[in-house]
């Protein structure tokens, strides 16, 4: 399956991700209004990738009367950011879910081969019974993700969503392919590759800027 036919991707269009999009993008943007534009998208794309969480009634009552209200119901939630880049999202959708419980996944890319090298992995104990979002700004050749979410699918995680700020076809079309059962919100999708699998027109390295490494 191509990402075009994939009915479980969702590319969020929003003026608020897309001015914030712009400040992220430029190369002017330092490191300190780079990583706060981070969380803020991530809290934004949370909003969106929570609408159909189950809720239950429950009746409250306020000064005046009772309000028949909704609170949510569903399965308790872990939030998985891919090492490095991905931690910098990781505040902004604690912000939306306070009692997420957070593992970890260590994997760079192999500069020569693009592909995945894991150096650290560790998740809460009952990771098996979360609903996993796995997050990462960036989904370029779309390597790292599939390990990740390969990852989680061998802990027993039943529900995986992805969320990423900045997407390549290339990378869309590889969840699409190996992995059609994952939801995936995404703020952008852009043109390409380049030859150093850096996404056109994308941000440079999301890892770099929100550290200031480079
Ligand atoms: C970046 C990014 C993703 C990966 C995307 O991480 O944060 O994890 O590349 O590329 P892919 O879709 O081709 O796998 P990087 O390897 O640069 O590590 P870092 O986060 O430590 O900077
Ligand atoms: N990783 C990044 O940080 N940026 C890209 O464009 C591709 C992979």
């Amino acid at each position: 399956m191509l990402y075009k036919d994939n009915p479980k991707l969702h590319v969020l269009e929003h003026p608020l991700i897309s001015h914030k999009l712009a400040i992220l993008r430029n190369e002017k943007t330092g490191t300190h209004e780079f990583r706060v534009i981070v969380a803020e998208i991530a809290t934004l794309i949370t909003y969106e990738a929570t609408r159909n969480m189950p809720t239950e009634p429950v009746d409250v009552q306020t000064p005046v009367g009772v309000a028949h209200c909704q609170t949510l119901s569903g399965k308790k939630v872990a939030i998985v950011p891919i090492l490095r880049a991905g931690l910098g999202m990781v505040d902004g959708i604690l912000n939306l879910l306070p009692s997420a419980k957070v593992g970890h996944i260590g994997l760079y890319r192999d500069p020569e081969t693009l592909a995945p090298v894991e150096y650290y992995c560790k998740m809460p104990p009952d990771i098996a019974e979360r609903d996993v979002i796995i997050v990462d700004p960036m989904l370029a050749t779309g390597g790292s993700a599939s390990a990740a979410i390969q990852f989680m699918k061998e802990y027993g995680c039943k529900k995986i969503t992805m969320m990423n700020i900045i997407a390549a076809p290339e990378g869309m079309d590889c969840i699409a392919r190996e992995h059609p059962d994952v939801e995936i919100y995404v703020a952008a999708l852009d043109d390409c590759l380049n030859e150093h699998g850096y996404i056109v027109p994308g941000l440079g390295d999301a890892g770099d800027r929100i550290f200031g490494t480079k």
